[in-house]
């Protein structure tokens, strides 16, 4: 099916580290280290199908909840893949993006992200973003809170307020919506990721968990996406 139609931008819940570990007897942090290798082998998959956003849910605002042991071991984890992320980043001319309240991470991590999106930023490969103390809700709020500030400053009226200046408060400002959504491990909830930028995504399901999620499975959610949307097509009808 070569005429297939592929999503512009891809988004992924990337679940079910701790269970796949859990299966093979192992602790939850080699499930994590196994997630973060995966990432690289989706990047390349999508831009070789043609996809040219791809924006992953690293660490939620709510995952700051988990055991001390285990967000240090992301924290580090994520370190270590935002450094390594350079070199990915030159190799598959990839630009990197960070969304989410990084002024909460440690200033390692903020000086690490700074880097990588500053050394990528004129790659016109894949655009790859990476949600990272990251809640939909969160993001809301402060760009309501940007919008609350030039009303109170007069440079607007509150009745001007207007979805694109909602849209243009976001972290995902420069990023279209997702077109399609993939969450794996078999969970159905969005888990407070991109809640506005949703509105109109179609969603993808599947029980794989996250380190086995390889390029067979994602042609899989892509041929889906294809096949819905001829079938629904609602606005070329
Ligand atoms: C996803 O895997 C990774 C993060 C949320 C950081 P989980 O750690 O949620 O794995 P499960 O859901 O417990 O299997
Ligand atoms: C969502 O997965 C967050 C990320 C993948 C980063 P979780 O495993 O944290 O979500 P819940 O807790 O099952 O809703
Ligand atoms: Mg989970």
């Amino acid at each position: 099916m070569d005429n297939i139609k592929i999503p512009k931008h891809l988004a992924i819940i990337m679940d079910g580290n701790g269970r796949w570990a859990k299966k093979r007897l192992l602790p939850r942090a080699m499930g994590h280290s196994a997630g973060a290798k995966n990432v690289e082998t989706i990047c390349e998959a999508a831009w070789n199908m043609g996809i040219k956003y791809l924006t992953v849910y690293a660490f939620s605002t709510e995952n700051w909840k988990r055991s001390e042991d285990e967000v240090s071991t992301l924290m580090k984890l994520l370190k270590q893949y935002m450094d390594g992320c350079i070199e990915k980043s030159r190799k598959n001319n990839m630009r990197v993006r960070v969304i989410g309240d990084i002024s909460k991470l440690s200033p390692e991590m903020q000086a690490s992200i700074r880097r990588l999106e500053d050394y990528s930023k004129d790659f016109d490969g894949l655009q790859f973003t990476v949600a990272l103390n990251y809640g939909g809700r969160d993001e809301i709020i402060r760009s309501v809170k940007k919008m609350a500030e030039k009303v109170k400053a007069g440079e607007i009226e509150a009745d001007e307020i207007t979805e694109e200046m909602l849209s243009e408060g976001l972290d995902t400002w420069e990023l279209p919506d997702p077109d399609l959504l993939v969450r794996t491990s078999g969970e159905l909830r969005i888990s407070n990721f991109m809640l506005w930028q949703l509105a109109y995504t179609e969603f993808y399901f599947t029980d794989v968990y996250w380190p086995d999620f390889d390029e067979e499975e994602l042609r899989k959610a892509v041929d889906y996406y294809g096949n819905r949307d001829r079938r629904y097509g609602g606005r070329n009808s």
